[in-house]
Protein backbone atom coordinates (compact mmCIF):
# COMPACT_ATOMS: atom_id res chain seq x y z
CA UNK A 1 0.00 0.00 0.00
CA UNK A 2 1.41 3.45 -0.78
CA UNK A 3 2.10 5.42 2.23
CA UNK A 4 -0.27 8.30 3.02
CA UNK A 5 -3.03 6.81 0.56
CA UNK A 6 -5.98 5.85 2.86
CA UNK A 7 -7.81 3.01 1.36
CA UNK A 8 -11.78 2.34 2.34
CA UNK A 9 -12.59 -1.24 3.89
CA UNK A 10 -14.90 -3.03 5.29
CA UNK A 11 -15.34 -6.41 6.38
CA UNK A 12 -17.27 -8.81 8.75
CA UNK A 13 -15.02 -10.48 10.93
CA UNK A 14 -16.65 -14.34 12.67
CA UNK A 15 -15.55 -15.84 15.79
CA UNK A 16 -16.06 -19.45 14.91
CA UNK A 17 -16.29 -21.26 17.85
CA UNK A 18 -13.39 -23.57 19.09
CA UNK A 19 -11.95 -22.54 15.38
CA UNK A 20 -10.36 -19.42 13.23
CA UNK A 21 -11.43 -15.87 12.87
CA UNK A 22 -13.48 -16.11 9.30
CA UNK A 23 -12.68 -12.14 7.82
CA UNK A 24 -14.58 -11.59 4.48
CA UNK A 25 -15.09 -8.42 2.70
CA UNK A 26 -13.35 -5.77 1.64
CA UNK A 27 -9.06 -5.21 3.71
CA UNK A 28 -6.51 -5.52 3.15
CA UNK A 29 -4.46 -8.52 4.82
CA UNK A 30 -0.73 -7.09 5.73
CA UNK A 31 1.85 -9.85 7.22
CA UNK A 32 4.91 -8.16 7.65
CA UNK A 33 7.00 -11.65 8.80
CA UNK A 34 6.46 -12.98 5.28
CA UNK A 35 6.20 -9.60 3.70
CA UNK A 36 2.78 -10.04 2.23
CA UNK A 37 0.25 -7.31 1.24
CA UNK A 38 -2.77 -8.59 -0.21
CA UNK A 39 -6.48 -8.37 -0.35
CA UNK A 40 -8.10 -11.38 -0.56
CA UNK A 41 -12.06 -11.74 -0.45
CA UNK A 42 -11.99 -13.86 3.06
CA UNK A 43 -9.41 -15.84 4.99
CA UNK A 44 -9.25 -18.04 8.11
CA UNK A 45 -6.93 -17.18 10.68
CA UNK A 46 -5.85 -19.78 13.50
CA UNK A 47 -6.39 -18.62 17.07
CA UNK A 48 -5.60 -22.11 18.44
CA UNK A 49 -1.77 -21.99 17.54
CA UNK A 50 -1.56 -25.20 16.12
CA UNK A 51 -1.33 -24.22 12.19
CA UNK A 52 1.22 -25.05 10.52
CA UNK A 53 0.28 -22.37 8.13
CA UNK A 54 0.49 -19.49 10.14
CA UNK A 55 -1.42 -16.95 10.47
CA UNK A 56 -4.07 -19.25 8.35
CA UNK A 57 -6.06 -21.33 10.00
CA UNK A 58 -4.86 -25.31 8.18
CA UNK A 59 -7.50 -27.28 10.58
CA UNK A 60 -5.36 -28.28 13.10
CA UNK A 61 -7.56 -26.93 15.64
CA UNK A 62 -10.22 -29.91 14.55
CA UNK A 63 -7.15 -32.50 15.94
CA UNK A 64 -7.39 -31.35 19.65
S1 LIG B 1 -7.78 -22.26 14.47
FE1 LIG B 1 -7.63 -23.75 12.93
S2 LIG B 1 -5.60 -24.43 13.06
FE2 LIG B 1 -5.75 -22.93 14.60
Amino acid sequence: MEQGKKEKTSALIKVIEGGPLEIKGNFILNDLKRDITETPAEVYLCRCGKSSEMPFCDGSHKKF
